[in-house]
């Protein structure tokens, strides 16, 4: 089984991030082969820095990495050192119909917040299923809000296999129930673009400071509680073990117990669990030959795997 997810170097990772996509992923690898990479393309379409677009593509890396990639296991690369992809996106660009691009929620929401409304941000789906196809790709976890793109991936691939032959395995998403919307500090999706984040590797302070800002309702100190409607404990019951979110769920029920004094549970709960990832990203910090070793063997491996799929797919459309 071939287990394949991708994130976009658009900005500093959130814990939304983690538990929608890169926690899921990192666990599969126990599961079968798995393909990760950097969608640095993709960023394109936002970010037209280029220093920046560098820096944040190294701070994926490093992310991963911390929080428990295992090059030994996992193919890690940039997306853009697989031209193929590329290449496979034309192909595929070929039978995909407008509808089903100017259907894509995506696409509306970006070029409503201001994002260029370019050609590169509309086919953004296009890439999107090249990057999955072109490596056979069986599983993509995601956070839900990319499921939509895992489905016009289907579709596309259908399409090319209906009228070329069977070259493409169509994919499935893998969608975390449980993780599928991690709520940010105002209580809507997190997500960078609200700025309702909070990072995985922020300073004490700034994460301290965003947990405080977690927006509550009004219910007086001593009146019981509900844990599920609260944005704190949503984000604490992502963190703590089973028996820390009974116990603090009790306390809600019970009244007698703020909100600030469940913001400090989770901050500390937070910065615990994250101790040891933040240890591992300081000492990669020191090894970027180290890690860009590892990129470089990704993109390797990947290549060999893209080549092989686009070259089936220039033969059965006569592009021999
Ligand atoms: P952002 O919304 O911050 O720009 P991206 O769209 O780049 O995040 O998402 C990268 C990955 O993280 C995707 O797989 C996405 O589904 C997942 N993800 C992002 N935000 C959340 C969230 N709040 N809950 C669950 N998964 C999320
Ligand atoms: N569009 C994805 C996001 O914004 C990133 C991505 C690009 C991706 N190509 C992919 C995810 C292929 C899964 C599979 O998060």
């Amino acid at each position: 089984m071939r287990i394949l997810s991708g994130i976009q170097p658009s900005g500093k990772l959130h814990l939304g991030n983690y538990f929608g996509m890169m926690k899921p992923a990192l666990a599969l690898q126990a599961e079968g082969e798995v393909y990760l990479f950097i969608a640095n393309y993709h960023a394109l379409t936002t970010v037209t820095d280029p220093a920046l677009l560098r820096r944040q593509t190294l701070d994926v890396a490093l992310d991963f990495l911390a929080c428990g990639l295992d090059p030994a296991r996992t193919v890690f690369f940039r997306q853009s050192e697989i031209p193929e992809v590329t290449e496979l996106s034309w192909l595929l660009s070929t039978v995909t119909p407008m509808g089903l691009l100017e259907r894509c929620h995506s696409y509306k929401d970006k070029t409503a917040r201001g994002i260029p409304a370019t050609h590169a941000l509309f086919a953004y789906p296009v890439l999107m299923a090249a990057d999955i196809l072109a490596y056979q790709s069986n599983v993509v976890p995601v956070g839900r809000d990319q499921k939509q793109h895992v489905e016009v991936t289907r579709d596309i691939a259908t399409k090319f296999n209906n009228q070329f032959g069977p070259i493409f395995t169509i994919p499935t998403p893998s969608i975390r129930d449980d993780v599928a919307v991690v709520p940010g500090i105002d209580g809507q999706k997190m997500s960078k673009s609200y700025d309702n984040h909070i990072e995985l590797f922020g300073t004490e302070k700034e994460t301290r400071a965003r947990v405080m800002r977690i927006v509550t309702d009004s219910t007086p100190l001593e009146a019981p509680k509900n844990p599920d409607a609260c944005n704190v404990f949503a984000l604490y019951r992502l963190l703590a073990t089973p028996t820390q979110a009974g116990a603090l769920a009790d306390r809600y029920r019970a009244g007698g117990m703020g909100y600030g004094e469940a913001k400090k549970a989770l901050f500390s709960v937070l910065w615990e669990t994250l101790a040891p990832y933040r240890q591992r990203r300081q000492e990669l910090e020191q090894d970027l030959a180290g890690v860009e070793a590892v990129l470089a063997q990704g993109a390797e491996r990947a290549r060999g795997a893209a080549r092989k799929t686009l070259s089936a797919a220039r033969l059965a459309m006569g592009l021999d």
